[in-house]
Protein backbone atom coordinates (compact mmCIF):
# COMPACT_ATOMS: atom_id res chain seq x y z
CA UNK A 1 0.00 0.00 0.00
CA UNK A 2 1.72 3.10 -1.24
CA UNK A 3 3.19 5.27 1.95
CA UNK A 4 1.03 8.27 1.47
CA UNK A 5 -2.00 5.87 1.85
CA UNK A 6 -0.73 4.58 5.11
CA UNK A 7 -0.31 7.63 6.20
CA UNK A 8 -3.43 9.15 5.47
CA UNK A 9 -5.27 5.58 7.09
CA UNK A 10 -3.18 6.06 10.52
CA UNK A 11 -4.05 10.16 10.89
CA UNK A 12 -7.75 9.26 10.08
CA UNK A 13 -7.57 6.14 12.90
CA UNK A 14 -5.73 8.75 14.70
CA UNK A 15 -8.37 11.12 14.39
CA UNK A 16 -11.11 8.37 15.16
CA UNK A 17 -9.25 7.37 18.67
CA UNK A 18 -9.30 11.77 19.74
CA UNK A 19 -12.67 12.07 18.08
CA UNK A 20 -14.44 9.34 20.40
CA UNK A 21 -12.26 9.55 23.34
CA UNK A 22 -13.05 13.68 22.76
CA UNK A 23 -16.55 12.27 23.04
CA UNK A 24 -16.74 9.94 25.70
CA UNK A 25 -14.84 12.95 28.01
CA UNK A 26 -17.24 14.88 27.36
CA UNK A 27 -20.38 12.34 28.13
CA UNK A 28 -18.58 11.56 31.31
CA UNK A 29 -20.60 12.45 34.41
CA UNK A 30 -19.00 14.66 36.65
CA UNK A 31 -21.02 13.77 39.97
CA UNK A 32 -20.97 14.49 43.83
CA UNK A 33 -22.90 11.92 45.44
CA UNK A 34 -24.98 13.28 48.38
CA UNK A 35 -25.94 10.25 50.80
CA UNK A 36 -26.93 9.11 54.23
CA UNK A 37 -25.73 5.44 53.90
CA UNK A 38 -27.56 3.83 54.76
CA UNK A 39 -28.22 0.30 52.85
CA UNK A 40 -28.97 1.49 49.51
CA UNK A 41 -26.92 4.27 50.11
CA UNK A 42 -24.08 1.81 50.10
CA UNK A 43 -24.86 -0.23 47.16
CA UNK A 44 -25.64 2.91 45.00
CA UNK A 45 -21.74 4.07 45.93
CA UNK A 46 -20.38 0.66 45.00
CA UNK A 47 -22.40 1.06 41.74
CA UNK A 48 -20.83 4.55 40.80
CA UNK A 49 -17.85 3.67 42.05
CA UNK A 50 -17.30 0.88 39.76
CA UNK A 51 -18.05 2.66 36.66
CA UNK A 52 -15.06 5.12 36.21
CA UNK A 53 -15.68 5.24 32.58
CA UNK A 54 -19.10 6.76 32.91
CA UNK A 55 -18.63 8.76 36.18
CA UNK A 56 -15.81 10.63 37.98
CA UNK A 57 -17.13 11.00 41.42
CA UNK A 58 -15.55 13.96 42.72
CA UNK A 59 -16.48 13.37 46.34
CA UNK A 60 -19.33 12.21 48.97
CA UNK A 61 -21.00 14.46 50.80
CA UNK A 62 -22.58 13.04 53.95
CA UNK A 63 -25.72 14.35 55.62
CA UNK A 64 -27.86 12.95 58.84
CA UNK A 65 -30.53 10.45 57.91
CA UNK A 66 -30.72 7.02 57.94
CA UNK A 67 -28.41 7.21 60.82
CA UNK A 68 -26.78 10.31 62.45
CA UNK A 69 -24.30 11.91 60.51
CA UNK A 70 -21.15 9.98 62.27
CA UNK A 71 -22.70 6.96 61.13
CA UNK A 72 -23.35 7.95 57.48
CA UNK A 73 -19.48 9.42 57.46
CA UNK A 74 -18.37 6.36 58.35
CA UNK A 75 -20.44 3.96 55.98
CA UNK A 76 -19.79 6.40 53.12
CA UNK A 77 -15.77 5.91 54.24
CA UNK A 78 -16.82 2.45 54.15
CA UNK A 79 -18.22 1.89 50.89
CA UNK A 80 -15.44 3.89 49.57
CA UNK A 81 -13.02 1.33 50.82
CA UNK A 82 -15.20 -1.49 49.57
CA UNK A 83 -14.97 -0.15 46.25
CA UNK A 84 -11.19 0.10 46.37
CA UNK A 85 -11.44 3.67 45.71
CA UNK A 86 -9.67 5.59 48.76
CA UNK A 87 -9.10 8.57 46.23
CA UNK A 88 -12.62 9.66 46.68
CA UNK A 89 -12.78 12.40 49.58
CA UNK A 90 -15.83 12.20 51.69
CA UNK A 91 -17.08 15.30 53.38
CA UNK A 92 -19.24 15.36 56.49
CA UNK A 93 -22.64 17.82 56.35
CA UNK A 94 -25.27 18.76 58.26
CA UNK A 95 -25.88 16.53 61.49
CA UNK A 96 -30.07 17.53 61.21
CA UNK A 97 -32.35 18.90 58.86
CA UNK A 98 -33.36 22.80 58.54
CA UNK A 99 -36.21 23.10 60.54
CA UNK A 100 -37.76 19.84 61.72
CA UNK A 101 -36.79 17.94 64.46
CA UNK A 102 -34.21 14.99 63.06
CA UNK A 103 -35.76 11.38 62.70
CA UNK A 104 -33.48 8.41 61.65
CA UNK A 105 -34.26 4.84 59.74
CA UNK A 106 -32.41 2.59 62.28
CA UNK A 107 -35.13 0.45 62.14
CA UNK A 108 -34.48 -0.55 59.11
CA UNK A 109 -31.09 0.33 58.28
CA UNK A 110 -29.77 -0.97 61.48
CA UNK A 111 -28.38 0.63 64.54
CA UNK A 112 -24.99 0.99 62.47
CA UNK A 113 -26.67 1.94 59.37
CA UNK A 114 -25.47 -0.83 57.27
CA UNK A 115 -27.31 -4.31 57.85
CA UNK A 116 -26.47 -7.39 57.33
CA UNK A 117 -22.99 -7.64 57.89
CA UNK A 118 -20.05 -5.96 60.50
CA UNK A 119 -18.93 -2.97 59.85
CA UNK A 120 -15.20 -1.73 60.91
CA UNK A 121 -13.93 2.17 60.82
CA UNK A 122 -12.36 2.50 57.49
CA UNK A 123 -8.97 3.41 57.38
CA UNK A 124 -9.05 6.67 55.33
CA UNK A 125 -10.94 9.40 57.62
CA UNK A 126 -12.75 12.19 56.48
CA UNK A 127 -11.78 15.30 53.81
CA UNK A 128 -10.84 18.37 55.66
CA UNK A 129 -13.75 20.78 55.78
CA UNK A 130 -17.86 20.98 55.77
CA UNK A 131 -19.82 19.29 53.21
CA UNK A 132 -21.79 22.87 52.45
CA UNK A 133 -18.58 24.78 51.94
CA UNK A 134 -17.22 22.47 49.60
CA UNK A 135 -20.54 22.42 47.64
CA UNK A 136 -20.65 26.32 47.67
CA UNK A 137 -16.93 26.12 46.75
CA UNK A 138 -16.61 23.92 43.84
CA UNK A 139 -20.17 24.73 42.41
CA UNK A 140 -19.07 28.23 42.49
CA UNK A 141 -16.08 27.67 40.48
CA UNK A 142 -17.26 25.11 38.14
CA UNK A 143 -17.02 24.86 34.32
CA UNK A 144 -21.07 26.02 33.74
CA UNK A 145 -23.66 23.89 34.48
CA UNK A 146 -20.77 21.03 34.43
CA UNK A 147 -21.66 18.89 37.98
CA UNK A 148 -24.26 16.62 38.51
CA UNK A 149 -25.40 15.99 42.34
CA UNK A 150 -27.06 12.90 43.25
CA UNK A 151 -29.12 13.37 46.41
CA UNK A 152 -29.91 9.53 48.25
CA UNK A 153 -30.73 11.48 51.49
CA UNK A 154 -32.27 14.24 53.13
CA UNK A 155 -31.58 16.97 50.85
CA UNK A 156 -30.30 19.48 53.94
CA UNK A 157 -26.53 19.55 52.84
CA UNK A 158 -27.22 21.41 49.19
CA UNK A 159 -30.45 23.25 50.55
CA UNK A 160 -27.62 25.22 53.12
CA UNK A 161 -25.32 25.54 50.27
CA UNK A 162 -27.74 27.06 47.95
CA UNK A 163 -29.28 29.38 50.68
CA UNK A 164 -25.42 31.16 51.83
CA UNK A 165 -24.74 30.64 47.80
CA UNK A 166 -27.64 31.25 45.32
CA UNK A 167 -25.13 31.84 42.71
CA UNK A 168 -24.03 27.49 43.03
CA UNK A 169 -26.73 27.24 40.56
CA UNK A 170 -24.01 28.09 37.62
CA UNK A 171 -22.26 24.91 38.00
CA UNK A 172 -24.93 22.63 37.99
CA UNK A 173 -26.11 20.56 35.61
CA UNK A 174 -28.59 18.90 36.73
CA UNK A 175 -29.91 17.19 40.54
CA UNK A 176 -30.86 13.78 40.69
CA UNK A 177 -33.48 13.10 43.64
CA UNK A 178 -33.95 9.81 44.84
CA UNK A 179 -37.33 10.92 47.35
CA UNK A 180 -41.03 11.50 47.15
CA UNK A 181 -43.61 9.37 46.12
CA UNK A 182 -47.16 10.04 44.19
CA UNK A 183 -49.20 6.72 42.93
CA UNK A 184 -48.55 4.36 45.43
CA UNK A 185 -47.81 6.22 48.70
CA UNK A 186 -44.93 6.97 51.33
CA UNK A 187 -42.97 4.45 52.94
CA UNK A 188 -42.49 6.67 56.43
CA UNK A 189 -46.23 7.33 56.12
CA UNK A 190 -49.26 6.85 54.34
CA UNK A 191 -48.17 9.65 51.55
CA UNK A 192 -44.87 10.93 52.35
CA UNK A 193 -41.57 9.05 51.35
CA UNK A 194 -38.69 9.31 53.93
CA UNK A 195 -35.77 11.64 52.06
CA UNK A 196 -38.36 14.12 51.90
CA UNK A 197 -40.49 13.73 55.47
CA UNK A 198 -36.78 13.66 56.89
CA UNK A 199 -36.94 17.22 55.21
CA UNK A 200 -39.40 19.01 53.19
CA UNK A 201 -37.78 22.28 53.79
CA UNK A 202 -34.67 21.35 52.26
CA UNK A 203 -36.27 19.51 49.14
CA UNK A 204 -38.63 23.09 49.05
CA UNK A 205 -35.14 25.45 48.93
CA UNK A 206 -33.77 23.01 46.03
CA UNK A 207 -37.14 22.71 44.00
CA UNK A 208 -37.47 26.69 44.20
CA UNK A 209 -33.47 27.32 43.13
CA UNK A 210 -34.90 26.23 39.53
CA UNK A 211 -31.62 23.70 38.95
CA UNK A 212 -32.88 20.92 36.44
CA UNK A 213 -34.31 18.56 38.96
CA UNK A 214 -35.15 14.96 38.20
CA UNK A 215 -36.76 12.64 41.11
CA UNK A 216 -36.63 9.14 40.63
CA UNK A 217 -39.57 8.28 43.43
CA UNK A 218 -40.80 5.54 45.39
CA UNK A 219 -43.62 5.18 42.05
CA UNK A 220 -40.58 3.38 40.28
CA UNK A 221 -38.23 2.31 43.29
CA UNK A 222 -40.89 -0.24 44.26
CA UNK A 223 -40.85 -1.82 40.60
CA UNK A 224 -37.12 -2.06 40.99
CA UNK A 225 -37.46 -5.42 43.59
CA UNK A 226 -35.02 -8.22 44.36
CA UNK A 227 -36.04 -11.78 43.68
CA UNK A 228 -34.47 -14.90 44.77
CA UNK A 229 -32.65 -15.20 41.39
CA UNK A 230 -31.38 -11.57 41.40
CA UNK A 231 -29.60 -11.89 44.34
CA UNK A 232 -29.06 -15.35 43.01
CA UNK A 233 -26.74 -13.47 40.37
CA UNK A 234 -25.19 -11.14 42.68
CA UNK A 235 -24.04 -14.10 45.54
CA UNK A 236 -22.42 -16.33 42.27
CA UNK A 237 -20.02 -13.55 42.01
CA UNK A 238 -16.33 -14.48 42.69
CA UNK A 239 -15.41 -11.53 44.80
CA UNK A 240 -16.43 -10.06 47.97
CA UNK A 241 -18.61 -7.28 46.61
CA UNK A 242 -21.52 -9.49 45.08
CA UNK A 243 -21.79 -11.61 48.56
CA UNK A 244 -21.54 -8.47 50.64
CA UNK A 245 -24.30 -6.37 48.77
CA UNK A 246 -26.45 -9.87 49.00
CA UNK A 247 -25.62 -9.85 52.23
CA UNK A 248 -26.94 -6.27 53.42
CA UNK A 249 -29.73 -6.29 50.46
CA UNK A 250 -31.36 -9.82 52.34
CA UNK A 251 -31.01 -7.91 55.59
CA UNK A 252 -32.39 -3.88 54.01
CA UNK A 253 -35.46 -5.49 51.87
CA UNK A 254 -37.12 -7.71 55.07
CA UNK A 255 -39.27 -4.73 56.68
CA UNK A 256 -40.20 -3.66 52.94
CA UNK A 257 -41.07 -7.29 52.00
CA UNK A 258 -43.28 -7.57 55.06
CA UNK A 259 -45.09 -4.29 55.40
CA UNK A 260 -46.05 -3.93 51.73
CA UNK A 261 -46.09 -7.74 51.37
CA UNK A 262 -44.16 -7.90 48.47
CA UNK A 263 -41.89 -10.72 46.91
CA UNK A 264 -38.89 -8.39 47.22
CA UNK A 265 -37.65 -5.64 47.84
CA UNK A 266 -36.18 -1.85 46.49
CA UNK A 267 -32.89 -0.48 46.02
CA UNK A 268 -34.26 2.95 46.04
CA UNK A 269 -30.78 4.88 46.00
CA UNK A 270 -28.55 2.47 43.55
CA UNK A 271 -31.69 3.36 40.75
CA UNK A 272 -29.99 6.95 40.69
CA UNK A 273 -27.18 5.81 39.77
CA UNK A 274 -27.97 3.03 36.98
CA UNK A 275 -30.59 6.12 35.79
CA UNK A 276 -27.32 7.90 34.96
CA UNK A 277 -25.47 5.38 33.42
CA UNK A 278 -28.48 3.69 32.09
CA UNK A 279 -31.40 6.49 31.36
CA UNK A 280 -33.36 3.90 28.62
CA UNK A 281 -33.74 1.55 31.57
CA UNK A 282 -36.18 4.12 32.90
CA UNK A 283 -38.53 6.48 31.84
CA UNK A 284 -41.20 9.39 33.12
CA UNK A 285 -42.35 12.31 32.46
CA UNK A 286 -41.60 16.45 33.32
CA UNK A 287 -44.65 17.36 35.84
CA UNK A 288 -45.61 19.80 38.59
CA UNK A 289 -44.08 18.82 41.68
CA UNK A 290 -45.10 20.70 45.09
CA UNK A 291 -43.77 19.48 48.17
CA UNK A 292 -45.81 19.93 51.65
CA UNK A 293 -44.38 21.01 54.89
CA UNK A 294 -47.68 21.72 57.03
CA UNK A 295 -47.74 19.62 59.76
CA UNK A 296 -49.93 17.24 59.97
CA UNK A 297 -51.05 14.16 58.36
CA UNK A 298 -49.41 15.25 54.37
CA UNK A 299 -46.12 16.68 55.95
CA UNK A 300 -43.32 15.36 53.64
CA UNK A 301 -45.52 14.78 50.70
CA UNK A 302 -45.11 15.25 47.28
CA UNK A 303 -47.59 16.15 44.50
CA UNK A 304 -46.81 15.23 41.24
CA UNK A 305 -49.04 16.40 38.88
CA UNK A 306 -49.07 13.61 36.21
CA UNK A 307 -51.96 14.90 34.06
CA UNK A 308 -51.27 18.29 34.14
CA UNK A 309 -54.43 19.02 35.60
CA UNK A 310 -53.26 22.11 37.93
CA UNK A 311 -52.40 23.05 34.92
CA UNK A 312 -48.86 24.83 36.54
CA UNK A 313 -45.40 24.77 34.73
CA UNK A 314 -43.59 21.61 34.96
CA UNK A 315 -40.37 21.41 37.12
CA UNK A 316 -39.23 18.39 37.67
CA UNK A 317 -38.78 14.91 35.29
CA UNK A 318 -40.58 12.09 37.29
CA UNK A 319 -39.76 8.87 36.98
CA UNK A 320 -42.08 6.23 37.33
CA UNK A 321 -41.05 3.56 35.20
CA UNK A 322 -37.88 1.11 35.00
CA UNK A 323 -37.10 -2.13 33.75
CA UNK A 324 -36.09 -4.56 37.00
CA UNK A 325 -33.85 -7.13 35.07
CA UNK A 326 -32.07 -4.52 33.62
CA UNK A 327 -31.26 -3.10 36.53
CA UNK A 328 -29.74 -5.88 38.24
CA UNK A 329 -27.86 -7.08 35.11
CA UNK A 330 -26.31 -3.74 35.12
CA UNK A 331 -25.56 -3.60 39.04
CA UNK A 332 -24.01 -7.40 38.55
CA UNK A 333 -22.03 -6.71 35.96
CA UNK A 334 -20.55 -3.53 37.57
CA UNK A 335 -20.02 -4.91 41.10
CA UNK A 336 -18.37 -7.77 38.77
CA UNK A 337 -15.11 -5.72 39.04
CA UNK A 338 -14.72 -4.60 42.22
CA UNK A 339 -12.77 -6.33 45.00
O1 LIG B 1 -37.16 6.19 51.15
C1 LIG B 1 -35.95 5.61 50.75
C2 LIG B 1 -34.82 6.56 50.95
O2 LIG B 1 -34.70 6.90 52.33
C3 LIG B 1 -33.47 5.94 50.58
O3 LIG B 1 -32.60 6.96 50.17
C4 LIG B 1 -33.01 5.35 51.87
O4 LIG B 1 -31.59 5.24 51.94
C5 LIG B 1 -33.47 6.39 52.85
O5 LIG B 1 -32.50 7.45 52.87
CA1 LIG C 1 -30.41 7.16 51.27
Amino acid sequence: MQRSLLTLLRGFSLMALLTSAAATAADKIDLIIDTDPGADDVVALLLALASPEEINVRALTTVAGNVRLDKTSRNARLAREWAGREDVPVYAGAPKPLVREPIYAANVHGEEGVPGIAVHEPSKGLAQGNAVQYLIDTLSNAEPHSITLAMLGPQTNLALALIQAPGITQGIKEVIVMGGAHFNGGNITPVAEFNLFADPHAAQVVLASGVKLTYVPLDVTHKVLTSPARLQQLAALQNKAGPRVVDILQAYVKADMEHYGLPGGPVHDASVIAYLLAPELFSGRKVNLTIDSREGPSFGQTVADWYGTLEQPANVFWVNEGNAQGFFDLLTQRLQRLP
